[in-house]
């Protein structure tokens, strides 16, 4: 298995408009577009960094997802690093392998195909890390 691309950085605000402007007015990065995921009541807004990597900033669309108690209880700031990789299963395993707690058991499917699975902050020096793998492009 291969760790292909930091995939994402992900930036949790109280207010997207306010955080675009230092994402995008200030430092120049384009905004591709801002889209609610309501499985996980947060708005997204997606800044693409070169050609593989993005700054997603987060801000919660409801009081009670799990973004808005990030927020309540540790303020905005960066919320996870998404490694994307081009195992997700074969890269869960060799993580448990090493002992690693994983939040998520089994790789989770977006609409778009994408599967994920973070991992938890505690077995990662209290970084919340998040896998994804593409769906397969042909
Ligand atoms: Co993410």
């Amino acid at each position: 298995m291969t760790i292909k691309s930091i995939n994402h950085v992900a930036i949790v605000t109280g207010d997207i408009d306010e955080a675009l402007a230092f994402w995008r007015d200030a430092l120049g990065l384009p905004l591709d577009h801002v889209e609610p995921v309501a499985a996980e009541g947060v708005n997204v807004a997606f800044l693409p960094v070169g050609g593989e990597s993005a700054v997603e900033l987060l801000e919660p669309a409801t009081d009670d997802s799990g973004v808005a108690r990030y927020l309540e209880k540790r303020g905005p700031g960066i919320h996870h690093i998404c490694l994307e990789v081009d195992d997700i299963e074969a890269t869960m395993a060799r993580l448990t392998a090493h002992g690693v707690r994983l939040i998520n058991e089994q790789p989770q499917a977006r609409d778009n195909g994408t599967f994920y699975a973070f991992v938890h902050p505690k077995s990662a020096g209290g970084v919340l890390v998040e896998l994804y793998q593409q769906p397969a492009q042909d």
